[in-house]
């Protein structure tokens, strides 16, 4: 199984596959994960998700971006985005990659961008979420999240429940909204818990302790037994919705986002969009390889 894993996060990682990828558009099965490949399409997916009343965040897809070209074209398209939201009227925020606006390129240039995407989305009252990546890039995110907190008020991010140091973070920006997840990336075992049962533990405990603790908690998993418990956990504290929601990805365990909102709990689909769609595919077949039966679907449902 983790053979398996380390197979897809390699290929994920590979930049010439990736670079391939983005010319010859979405293949392989990644059109039933990706909303589109531009913003018209996007909006047209969202009204539907909207329409089942469901909420979007939705992602710019593109990371490790090491060019300022690329990082300027993707700042545009994100710009475009909060403009299709606020003009289309949609129910969505953002969600970003730092690497794929400069974080590898030059901490200021990134800075400037971020702050030109979050200063844009303020001014029609559309909240950004700043994803977070691999180890190397935690804690600069971090800091340019906290920096851009002080002026706007419309910023959060992501807890990895796979990283020793995650209830210490949690604990230090428990008044952002966050996203809380087990955690996508390869990680070392300096920095990070192994073993699936150890991750699983430390993903309750931290959802539990920021559900008493903290401000609004996007719990982001496909996994029934966390949701589960979730749903228990709040009913015997008597947390109300609002303090809450449950996140998934476009296109994952369909049937089971409707189920919650026909619940009546708050819930948000991760909206993935672009031609840069194969480090987020790769990650998803390294997660569960069963993924893989969307690939098979797509290729023999023609
Ligand atoms: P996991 O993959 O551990 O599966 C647990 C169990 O759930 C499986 O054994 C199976 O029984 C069931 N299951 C899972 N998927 C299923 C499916 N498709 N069909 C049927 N059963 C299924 N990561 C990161 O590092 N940074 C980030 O910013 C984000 N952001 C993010 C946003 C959103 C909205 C989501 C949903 C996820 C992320 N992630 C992320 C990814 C996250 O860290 C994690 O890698 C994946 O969500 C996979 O873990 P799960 O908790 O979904 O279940």
């Amino acid at each position: 199984m983790t053979i398996v894993r380390d197979f897809f996060i390699g290929l994920s990682q590979n930049e010439l596959l990736n670079s391939a990828a983005k010319k010859y558009g979405l293949k392989m099965g990644a059109q039933s994960v990706v909303a589109g490949t531009n913003v018209a399409e996007t909006m047209e997916s969202i009204k539907k998700l909207n329409a089942q009343g469901m909420s979007c965040t939705i992602d710019n897809l593109g990371e490790f971006v090491f060019e300022k070209d690329e990082a300027l074209e993707a700042k545009g398209n994100i710009l475009e985005v909060i403009e299709a939201i606020h003009t289309h009227e949609v129910d969505a925020h953002i969600s970003l990659k730092p690497s794929q606006l400069g974080l590898d390129i030059d901490y200021d240039f990134c800075f400037e961008n971020l702050e030109a995407i979050v200063s844009a989305a303020h001014n029609y009252g559309i909240f950004v979420n700043f994803d977070m990546e691999d180890y190397p890039r935690l804690q600069a995110s971090f800091d340019i999240v906290e920096e851009l907190s002080k002026k706007y008020d419309n910023v959060g991010t992501v807890i990895q429940a796979y990283f020793y140091r995650a209830e210490e973070d949690l604990n230090k920006y428990k008044d952002f909204r966050l996203r809380i997840v087990k955690g996508a990336y390869k990680e070392s075992d300096e920095v990070a818990y192994q073993d699936k049962a150890d991750i699983d533990a430390n993903y309750i405990k931290l959802i539990e302790w920021h559900l008493l603790n903290g401000k609004f908690t996007s719990i982001a998993t496909h996994d029934h037994h966390v949701i589960n418990h979730v749903k228990q956990f709040v009913k015997n504290h008597s947390i109300s919705n609002d303090k809450f929601e449950f996140q998934m990805l476009y296109g994952f365990r369909t049937d089971m986002q409707q189920e919650l909102v026909r619940e009546g709990y708050n819930f948000c689909t991760y909206v993935p969009f672009g031609n840069d769609w194969y480090g987020y595919f790769m990650r998803r077949l390294a997660e569960r390889p069963q993924n893989l039966n969307l690939v098979a679907k797509q290729v023999f449902n023609k």
